[in-house]
């Protein structure tokens, strides 16, 4: 149950800071919100995952998507990895304390490598990656994935755009804000869009990679004032909007700290007002491990 290593910890591109306990925090938040709107932790699937033995997430946080799983589908081995040291320490110990036997986690960089046998999981996860990938990154991700699947298994990846579509302006510029640091990073594809674009992109790396019968399920996370979610969404999103000063001052460099500061207490007050509309989108696609995949590296 508490296997950890420190293999590949080395370095960090993570925007909001991995080994941050206020971060840690935010996604265990972030984790059960996600759940909720998307309606479960496998919306898409009608099945009981029966025939899935073992699963590994990656970038797994404090692992609270591991852990439900590990819950709900007492059958199923399942691992997470993360570069993160606290969120994985805090992952084992709760894996300990509820007694999940079936829930692993070690510390691993996966923009290094996944260091499992090849062909050892029936189903590969991941979700809201954007924060430490970037465009060339993902389609060595997508092959190591295939590399770690077995024959047949399945490949699901979540991505969402970002802050979405909002009503107000000081959450509209801290949105464009995010894009434009987002690009200016290397971590994003549209340069003057209103979305990041890994929704988009998605499906063609997991069909160049070789993955076929592929689906895709989109979800909304309503933010607006009276969604059932809101006043959670909101207090999630100005919280990653605080971790995230540091790097949106440095690479946008068209604010400065504290005009930041403003722009997100002034985000505050407007999420308080009846009028006020924010929804982001998020995309799960998934496919399946032809029988006759042949590695191309
Ligand atoms: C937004 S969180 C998502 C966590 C989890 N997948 C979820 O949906 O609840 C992104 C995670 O990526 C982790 N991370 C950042 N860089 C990483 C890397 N190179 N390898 C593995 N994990 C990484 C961070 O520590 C953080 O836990």
């Amino acid at each position: 149950m508490t296997t950890s290593s420190n293999q590949n910890s080395g370095d960090n591109q993570y925007v909001l800071g991995a080994e941050n306990a206020a971060e840690m925090a935010r996604i265990m938040d972030q984790d059960k919100l996600t759940n909720e709107s998307m309606g479960g932790l496998f919306p898409e699937r009608r099945d009981h995952l029966e025939h899935i033995h073992s699963i590994l997430d990656v970038a797994c946080g404090p692992g609270g998507w591991v852990h439900e799983v590990a819950r709900a589908y007492p059958h199923i081995d399942i691992s997470g990895v993360d570069i993160s040291a606290i969120m994985v320490e805090y992952a084992n110990a709760h894996a300990r304390v509820s007694r999940l036997a079936n829930a692993h986690f070690q510390v691993m960089n996966a923009l290094v490598s996944l260091n499992f046998p090849d062909n050892a999981f029936d189903l590969i996860n991941s979700r809201f990656l954007l924060g430490f990938m970037s465009p060339p990154a993902w389609p060595k991700l997508v092959q190591q994935c295939m590399r770690k699947l077995r024959p047949g298994g399945t490949l699901r990846m979540t991505e969402s755009e970002g802050f979405g579509i909002i009503n107000t302006p000081a959450m509209g510029r801290l949105n464009e804000l995010s894009l434009r640091a987002m690009f200016k990073a290397g971590r994003s594809y549209i340069p003057e869009g209103r979305s990041y674009g890994i929704t988009a992109m998605l499906e063609r790396y997991l069909r160049e990679a070789g993955i076929v019968d592929i689906r895709t399920q989109g979800y909304g996370f309503n933010y607006s004032a009276g969604a059932p979610l809101h006043e959670s969404w909101c207090a999630n999103f100005t919280t990653a909007l605080q971790l995230l000063r540091p790097f949106m001052t440095q690479m946008t460099q068209v604010v400065s700290a504290t005009e930041y500061d403003d722009l997100v207490q002034q985000a505050q007050i407007e999420m308080l007002s009846d009028e006020f509309i924010g929804i982001s989108y998020g995309l799960t696609v998934w496919g399946t491990k032809p029988a006759a995949y042949v590695p191309t590296s």
